[in-house]
């Protein structure tokens, strides 16, 4: 089996070519247009609705399911979407080793898996750590949004964000701005589930 360093990226496959030096954002894109994350973002619904909405802004998906890669990538090219690339690679590995300080506008994390049993919440994302290694890769002004169909890692994740302190609540009222559903979200909805987002701001 191939190593990934060996793989042949697919088209809009973005890799690294060093995946143990931190990254310089303006190599995934060649232009310094804002970027944004979108950890874990499986058949890419909303990385791609983004990116198409978004052409002046730049979308980088993480996930680290081979097949799901290539299927947003697939999307990415027949699209001819230049501003959106995907990663192969662990989201918690990229926010705390891979981005320089100050380098990412935007983080989204969209209905990840919620770990819901007590001997598996260490498994779940938002922790102290990778809030301090999400704050200090987010730009001054740059922005963290979260969504989940699990009432309970969404208190955890507010209770997560209130004992870290540097980033502030902000309001998001629904329709506030163009933010298209992910799959899951699609497919929760249409199962009856509610939906719960928030929204973090890194002060300027
Ligand atoms: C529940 S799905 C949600 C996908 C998408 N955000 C959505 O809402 O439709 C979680 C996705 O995150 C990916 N994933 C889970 N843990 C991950 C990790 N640690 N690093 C990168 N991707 C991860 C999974 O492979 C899956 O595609």
């Amino acid at each position: 089996m191939k190593s990934e360093q060996q793989r042949q990226p697919v088209e809009c496959e973005f890799m690294p070519n060093d995946y143990f030096a931190k990254l310089d954002p303006s190599t995934i894109f060649d232009n310094d247009q804002p970027l944004e994350l979108d950890l874990g973002s499986g058949d890419g619904s909303f990385i791609i609705g983004m990116a198409a909405h978004h052409p002046d802004r730049n979308f980088l998906g993480v996930e680290r399911l081979l097949g799901r890669v290539k299927r947003v990538c697939r999307k990415a090219t027949q699209g001819k979407l230049a501003n959106c690339k995907v990663l192969r690679l662990e989201s918690k590995y990229v926010i705390e080793w891979l981005f320089p300080e100050n380098s990412v506008d935007r983080v989204h994390l969209l209905c990840p898996d919620p770990w819901p049993k007590a001997r598996h919440h260490k498994n779940r994302l938002v922790q102290q750590g990778f809030l301090e290694a999400l704050y200090k890769a987010l730009k001054p002004g740059g922005e963290f949004r979260f969504k989940t169909d699990h009432p309970e890692y969404f208190e955890w994740v507010e209770e997560e964000l209130k004992t870290f302190q540097k980033l502030e609540r902000l309001e998001w009222p629904e329709d506030a701005f163009f933010y298209p559903k992910t799959d899951f979200q699609l497919q929760w909805e249409a199962e009856g589930k509610v939906i719960e987002r928030a929204r973090f701001r890194k002060p300027e």
